[in-house]
């Protein structure tokens, strides 16, 4: 941390490193639980809760933490593509368009959730409602109670708790805690115009308990693993405890919700973390391209590969070698295992972030045959765009809502 100066005067110009904002390390940092469900490669999880462009995403590494709703710990994913905390109640009822067999219970794959009233009442003025674009969905009421993340209590915040649902999950995780926005909030309810309100990161910064600012650090290997550097952290107020290359800081201004056109919104109004590379690079064995070109993605922990254009990602599947090919069946592009990955780079504050080869070719993954191993990297016709955990792995990533930008380092070598 205390070289950042130093290494900044080498790298950046001037007046970029003197308005870099220099983040402290938090004692507030709570390790995560790296989770990768073994469901097959062709169990597609599409998440659109604020999308409403086509999305078509995998979701089968997602990270835990555990909360405490009340006095009632809970374990949940982490999102930064939405802005509701959620928690199941008991007993809820799960619903599901297809069973595995006649007569079967539907599974929603949820862990046990929330149990009892909300000692803060329940809104009834309005649903809580989230509909996802693979038919899953997620109903219920809000209501408020006190919600502790690592110690420190967001009171009398507004959650959800969920009793009608069809949700496919693995059964390690009972909610969702959603790190964007307030904005994202009023969108998308059962109801038009529903009111928005402070989500749990955003009452914690109003309420004075930390800086207005969160970073995270996800790691590439399971939790089982036990090495430290191989943790996963959420960072309230500052930087977790991981090594970074303290030259690589570099930093982008977060976007209105208007700079993803697809989306349609005329609001310059922040709802996700959206940031604008400069450009993109793909080092093959035997082509080396640089675009320029420029488009908004966004930052979410939410998802696990990454999205990018087609212009991008077609000369990235042939960079491989031998090249990436598309396995009819899976929406995805697979290379055989032992292929050589090029590297593959996006542009932030004047600095390269390449993906780890192992991100870009993730040999737990496979096709049928066993001999091919899935792309990080995933192609769609239109935005948003979405740089996700398969990027987000080699990086300490801040999420800064005071200045309105976000700031990455590169993560030693893990
Ligand atoms: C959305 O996805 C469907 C199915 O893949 C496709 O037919 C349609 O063209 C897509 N729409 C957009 C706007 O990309
Ligand atoms: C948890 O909170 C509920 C309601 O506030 C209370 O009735 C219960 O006794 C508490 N349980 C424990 C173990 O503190
Ligand atoms: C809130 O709603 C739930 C579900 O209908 C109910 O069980 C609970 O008693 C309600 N709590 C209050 C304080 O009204
Ligand atoms: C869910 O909670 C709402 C609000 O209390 C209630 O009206 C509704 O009947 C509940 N639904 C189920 C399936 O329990
Ligand atoms: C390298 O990639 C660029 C961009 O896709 C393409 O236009 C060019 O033909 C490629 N060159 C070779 C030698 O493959
Ligand atoms: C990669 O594996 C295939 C079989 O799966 C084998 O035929 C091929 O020789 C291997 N290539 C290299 C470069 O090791």
């Amino acid at each position: 941390m205390k070289s950042i100066l130093l290494a900044l005067s080498l790298a950046v110009t001037p007046s970029a490193a003197a308005s870099l904002h220099h983040d402290l390390p938090t004692p507030n940092y709570i390790p995560m639980r790296r989770h990768e469900s073994k469901t097959p490669s062709t169990l597609l999880h599409k998440r659109s809760v604020t999308r409403p462009a086509n999305l078509t995403n995998v979701h089968d590494v997602y990270y835990i933490i555990d909360i405490t709703v009340g006095n009632q710990t809970i374990p949940v994913s982490i999102d930064t593509g939405s802005s509701d905390t959620w928690l199941v109640q008991e007993p809820y009822e799960c619903v599901s368009y297809f069973f595995p067999y006649p007569g079967a219970k539907p599974d929603c794959g949820l862990g046990t959730g929330f149990v009892g009233p909300l000692s803060g009442g329940n809104i009834t003025t309005h649903w809580f409602g989230r509909a996802y674009m693979d038919g899953t969905f997620v109903t219920g009421f809000f209501g408020y109670e006190d919600v502790t993340i690592g110690g420190l209590t967001a009171k009398h915040q507004q959650v959800a708790l969920v009793n009608y649902t069809f949700w496919q999950g693995d059964g390690r995780t009972s909610g969702l805690l959603g790190l964007a926005y307030p904005y994202m909030t009023g969108l998308d309810g059962p109801e038009e115009g529903q009111p928005a309100y402070d989500p749990v990161f955003t009452t914690m910064w109003k309420d004075k308990l930390i800086d207005p600012v969160f970073s995270i650090a996800l790691s590439r290997t399971n939790s089982e693993a036990e090495e430290q550097e191989k943790e996963s952290y959420l960072a309230l107020g500052g930087l977790p405890p991981v090594t970074v290359d303290e030259k690589t800081w570099a930093k982008s201004e977060i976007r209105g919700i208007d700079a993803i056109p697809e989306w349609g919104f005329e609001t310059k109004e922040k709802g996700l973390y959206i940031i604008e590379p400069e450009g993109w690079v793909i080092d093959g064995k035997k082509n080396e391209t640089e675009t320029k070109t420029r488009f908004p993605v966004l930052i979410d922990v939410g998802a696990t590969l990454s999205i990018l254009p087609k212009s991008i990602v077609n000369p990235l599947y042939a960079a491989f070698d031998p090249p990436a090919i598309y396995i009819s069946g899976t929406g995805l592009f697979f290379a055989p295992c032992n292929a050589t990955v090029p590297k593959f780079g996006v542009k932030i504050g004047g600095r390269t972030f390449s993906f780890a080869p192992e991100d870009l070719l993730r040999q737990t993954v496979r096709d049928r045959s066993g001999e091919y191993c899935r792309v990080g990297v995933t192609d769609v016709s239109s935005g948003p765009y979405v740089l996700g955990v398969s990027w987000l792995t080699s990086v300490v990533a801040v999420f800064d809502v005071f200045n309105s930008e976000m700031r990455f380092a590169s993560r030693i070598e893990y």
